[in-house]
């Protein structure tokens, strides 16, 4: 038996990178997956690997800065599975290091919409539903540039700070109602988001000398969405190969 066996998990962001590797081994740990991305050839494409290792799956094309895109996801789901048990926030976009004066105020918008607001949006459209069974689990995809500077520009810095504070605030106002609320701050991951970058920049301050995998932090999701973790509660968990210890 999985460690997600029957649960219902919405993944956002989950047609590349880290969400997509997450799409698959939840779904091999017995979940079945809403795969909830922009784009949909590539979320589709996710739902067909997991169908073919055996899993469940369902694809729905999303734009997480759209409201209304957001309500038909959670209702589409309800509608489908009867129940949602697990939300992992992961959509993101990066700003490229842009420092604060380089960055444009649609700029900052447009990360802060993505990588933050959508947070707030789908966490507010499933906690009721959460609270109303009195058991969920939502786990947000943070970043190191959420703890520290300079892993980011302005935008994404500020938003991933952005995403520990309300993680920590949902933890505060509502695991007492038997919703588990934690996040993750991935170092640097291999993905396509940062393969560009990743083939000039040096891993010597890392203790570790090493890139994340994108498998490693989706085993890190599956222990915090999973019921081996009933202490965690507004935890933020790096997975940085030490980045931020030094
Ligand atoms: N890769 C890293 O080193 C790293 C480090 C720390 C945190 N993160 C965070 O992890 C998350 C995933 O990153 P990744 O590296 O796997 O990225 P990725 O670019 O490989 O995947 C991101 C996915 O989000 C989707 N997406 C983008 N905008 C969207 C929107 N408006 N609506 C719906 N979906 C949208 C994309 O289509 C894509 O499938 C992001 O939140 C990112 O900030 C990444």
């Amino acid at each position: 038996m999985g460690k997600l066996q029957d649960k219902i998990a919405i993944i956002t962001g989950a047609a590349s990178g880290m969400g997509k590797a997450e799409a698959l081994k939840f779904a091999e740990e017995g979940a079945t997956v809403v795969v909830a991305d922009l784009n949909k050839e590539g979320a589709e494409e996710v739902v067909q690997q997991i169908e073919a290792n055996g899993g469940k799956g369902l694809a729905i094309q999303v734009d997480v800065t759209k409201k209304s895109d957001l309500e038909e996801m959670v209702s589409k789901t309800i509608a489908e599975y009867k129940q949602i048990d697990i939300v992992i926030n992961n959509a993101g976009i990066f700003d490229k290091y842009t420092a604060s004066l380089d960055t444009t105020d649609e700029q900052w918008d447009l990360i802060f919409n993505i990588n933050l607001k959508a947070i707030f949006q789908i966490s507010n459209l499933v906690l009721p539903h959460m609270i109303e069974r009195g058991k969920g689990n939502i786990v947000n995809i943070a970043s190191i540039a959420g703890l520290v500077a300079q892993m980011g520009g302005a935008a994404y810095t500020a938003s991933k700070h952005g995403v520990v504070g309300y993680t920590k605030h949902l933890a505060a106002v509502y695991s007492s109602k038997g919703v588990k609320i934690n996040a993750i701050a991935p170092g640097t991951i291999r993905t396509p988001l940062t393969e560009e970058m990743l083939k000039t920049r040096p891993t010597n301050k890392i203790p570790l000398d090493r890139f994340g995998n994108d498998y490693e932090v989706a085993e890190l999701a599956v222990f915090l969405a999973s019921d081996d973790s009933q202490f965690m509660n507004g935890a933020v968990v790096p997975i940085d190969g030490g980045y931020t210890i030094v």
